[in-house]
């Protein structure tokens, strides 16, 4: 069967552009559209802006942009470590980092130049992961390591709906792809070029939930039910807000047990980590991510007789063999105690027994890190972000804490 369609432009009634397209309906019901290709069509027609999409969906317009994603090129952060790997490397142009953070760039690697002066400019007008940088994406390819984004840039945006409602901005399409944790590792799994470091998420597909069909999606665009587009009935939604380090998801990340015994002078506290996450726990990129894991032991009066804190990252080393927290320098890996997908870990620490005091209290908390580094890039990423120190790169962000008091007897 084939169909002729007349489909206007995006963000109806601000352009009146007509478009060719042919519908082909197979008899497994899958539809393929076939765009008759535009050529010469600037960025910002190919991949309009999320804000020509807010118009009519107000609800995931909203998420997304409460969601890290929607900061892909804003943070200080991001923008200072962009300079320094733009200097030291041989791709002047960013384009590492723009495949994930501005992925247009794909498409238009012209126009690098104009993402570098808009990301310095520290309000870029022009989306680095937005609506469009998402919903054109029609296949993952899977043979490229790691697997690597298509882009089809036409009038049809992608979805995961089978009967989506007719609409006069756009053609949808609904592809399976879009349920499947290979579209999210598309720019999650790995950095290109540096395939001999071990991959970012670890081994994701043997993990539990991935075998029990659970894709990045259930855990990160948690279903609900409401409006898709305003006005339209409702139906299942994904929440858009793609909790992670930030929102809901976090409760959910580890559980943790911990047992003291007292023995004399010394006491053992036994940490037991189960990470409930089926992918490295933190994710190693950027290089200075990591968790702390604290034990605190306070005596009489409150007061603080012992701390002790061990990391959960990825330390990289460069050409010389040094640490550093830029991945995009790194040759080797010096470190790995990144909890692995669905990892049990079992940390004993030795603790000195307070004295004279009735009994302790034993404190174990464990935080995502603020950014670490060397002092002239923190310098730099204060000096550049909006709030200085108390940007959120700075703030440590706590996933659980566990709190006993422990009898210590009339010694
Ligand atoms: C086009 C590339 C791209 C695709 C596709 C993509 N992401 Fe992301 N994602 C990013 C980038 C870049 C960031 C980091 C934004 C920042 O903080 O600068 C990010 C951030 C996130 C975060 C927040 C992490 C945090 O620290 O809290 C989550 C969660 C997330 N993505 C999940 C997903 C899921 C689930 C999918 C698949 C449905 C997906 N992503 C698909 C590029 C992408
Ligand atoms: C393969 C895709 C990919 C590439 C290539 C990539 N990033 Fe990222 N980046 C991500 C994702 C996904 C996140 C979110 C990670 C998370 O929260 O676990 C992220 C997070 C970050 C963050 C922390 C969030 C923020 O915005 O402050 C910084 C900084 C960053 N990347 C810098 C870079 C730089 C610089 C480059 C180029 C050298 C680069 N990235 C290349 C995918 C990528
Ligand atoms: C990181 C990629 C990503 C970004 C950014 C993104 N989406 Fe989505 N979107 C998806 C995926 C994946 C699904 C399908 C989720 C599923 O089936 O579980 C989806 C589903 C949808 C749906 C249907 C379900 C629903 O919740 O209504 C709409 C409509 C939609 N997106 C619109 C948008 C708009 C508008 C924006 C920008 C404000 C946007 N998306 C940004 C990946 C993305
Ligand atoms: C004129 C209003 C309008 C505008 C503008 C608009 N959409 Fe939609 N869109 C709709 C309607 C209506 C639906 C159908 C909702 C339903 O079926 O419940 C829809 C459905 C979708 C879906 C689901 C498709 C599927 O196959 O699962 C996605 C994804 C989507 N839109 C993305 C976008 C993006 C991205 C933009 C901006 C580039 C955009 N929309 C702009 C009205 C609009
Ligand atoms: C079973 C639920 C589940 C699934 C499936 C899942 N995640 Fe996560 N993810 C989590 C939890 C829980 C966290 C931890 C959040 C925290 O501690 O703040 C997390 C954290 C993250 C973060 C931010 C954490 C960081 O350390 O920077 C990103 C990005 C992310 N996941 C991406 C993905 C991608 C991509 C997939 C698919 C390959 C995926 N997740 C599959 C539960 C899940």
């Amino acid at each position: 069967m084939k169909n002729l369609f007349h489909v206007t432009c995006w963000a109806a009634g601000l352009f009146t552009v007509s478009v060719a397209l042919t519908l082909v309906v197979d008899l497994a019901g899958t539809v393929t559209l076939a765009a008759s290709e535009e050529t010469g069509k600037s960025l910002e027609k190919a991949f309009p802006h999320s804000q020509k999409c807010k118009r009519c969906h107000l609800r995931v317009f909203e998420e997304w942009e409460a969601s890290a994603q929607s900061r892909s090129i804003l943070s200080s952060p991001f923008r200072v470590s962009l300079e320094r790997y733009r200097q030291t490397s041989d791709d002047e142009d960013g384009t590492l980092c723009f495949r994930c953070h501005a992925p247009s760039v794909l498409e238009y690697p012209d126009h690098a130049n104009v993402y570098i002066k808009e990301i310095a400019s520290g309000d870029p007008a022009l989306d680095g992961v937005g609506c469009s940088q998402c919903h054109l994406i029609s296949d993952v390819d899977p043979n490229q390591h790691p697997p690597h984004p298509v882009y089809q840039l036409g009038r049809v945006v992608f979805g995961s709906y089978e009967k989506p409602v007719d609409n006069l901005a756009h053609q949808s399409a609904p592809l399976a792809l879009y349920g499947q944790s290979q579209y999210c590792v598309a720019c999650h799994e790995n950095l290109p070029g540096y395939e001999k470091l071990p991959d970012i998420l670890g081994p994701w597909q043997r993990a539990e939930a991935q075998q029990k069909g659970q894709h990045c999606q259930s855990c990160h665009m948690p279903e609900a039910f409401g409006e898709s587009a305003n006005g339209e009935r409702n139906r299942k939604i994904s929440n858009h807000s793609f909790p992670g380090r930030f929102g809901k998801v976090r409760a959910d990340a580890v559980k943790m047990d911990v047992e003291t015994e007292v023995r004399g002078k010394e006491s053992e506290v036994t940490v037991t980590i189960q990470s409930l996450v089926p992918h490295n726990l933190p994710l190693p990129h950027p290089g200075w991510s990591r968790m702390e894991l604290d034990v605190t032991i306070l005596g009489k009066n409150l007061r603080k007789t012992y701390s002790e804190q061990r990391y959960y990252e990825r330390v990289f080393g460069d050409q010389h063999g040094k640490a550093t927290i830029f991945d995009f320098e790194a040759v080797s890996v010096l470190r790995d105690t990144v909890l692995k997908p669905e990892e049990k870990r079992v940390e004993t620490f030795t603790v000195p027994t307070p004295q004279d005091a009735p009994s302790m209290d034993v404190l174990v908390t464990m935080t995502y890190s603020p950014i670490h580094g060397p002092e002239d890039f923190l310098k730099e990423v204060e000096q550049r972000a909006a709030l200085g120190r108390k940007d959120r790169a700075f703030k440590p962000v706590r996933i659980v804490q566990y709190k006993e008091n422990i009898p210590l007897g009339t010694e």
